[in-house]
């Protein structure tokens, strides 16, 4: 049994896609173990997104716009610290939804279901393929973090970091559901 951490982004909560998205994950059968809604601080974002992230964003991005021909005149350094300052700084623009996901795999099933990171190369019937189309590339040229509806732990050992960073112990709840003992092992 797994747990994995999982942000409904404020593009989500703003395009009143909360519901919509919830269902996929409680549809299943994974368990809600723990929710809440906040606008995170800056220090919480930077332990969530720390700086080592900006070196793979910005390699990932100047691929992208070698790829495209786009023209700039930053360092794969300098764009990482840009997209993800942007990516902080969009993350607390406005409440996110934060809850813990709990099951069998929950990690990679939870990945599956909300699809790559860039929403365009998303696979239609996931989340940010099926509710979203924006290229990394485009909004990074925007020196914007992808508004990509969803943040979902990318390993076990992520999840269990990220939870302790966005939940106490005592907000977390062990209960069975309904359906457990046909949706779980
Ligand atoms: O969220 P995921 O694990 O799929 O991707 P990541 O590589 O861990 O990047 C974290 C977040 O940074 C993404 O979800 C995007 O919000 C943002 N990002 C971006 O806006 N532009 C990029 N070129 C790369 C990442
Ligand atoms: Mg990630």
């Amino acid at each position: 049994m797994e747990k994995t951490l999982v942000i409904l982004k404020p593009d989500a909560v703003q395009r009143g896609l909360v519901g919509e998205i919830l269902t996929r994950f409680e549809k299943v059968g994974l368990k809600i173990v723990g929710m809440k809604m906040l606008v995170p601080t800056n220090e919480t974002l930077v332990k969530h997104y720390p700086d080592e992230l900006g070196d793979i964003i910005g390699n990932k991005t100047k691929q992208d716009w070698d790829k495209y021909g786009v023209e700039y005149t930053e360092s794969a350094e300098e764009i990482g610290k840009i997209i993800l300052n942007a990516t902080r700084d969009f993350m607390r623009s406005g409440p996110v939804l934060a809850f813990v996901l709990e099951g069998g795999h929950a990690v990679e099933v939870v990945r599956k279901l909300v699809g790559s990171t860039g929403p365009k190369d998303s696979l239609p019937g996931t989340i940010r393929g099926d509710y979203a189309h924006l290229s990394l590339g485009k909004a990074s040229i925007a020196r914007k973090g992808a508004a990509n509806l969803v943040h979902a732990s990318g390993t076990v050992e992520e999840a269990k970091v990220e939870i302790d960073l966005w939940f106490k112990p005592e907000e977390l709840y062990e209960y069975k559901t309904a359906q457990e003992h046909l949706t779980h092992a």
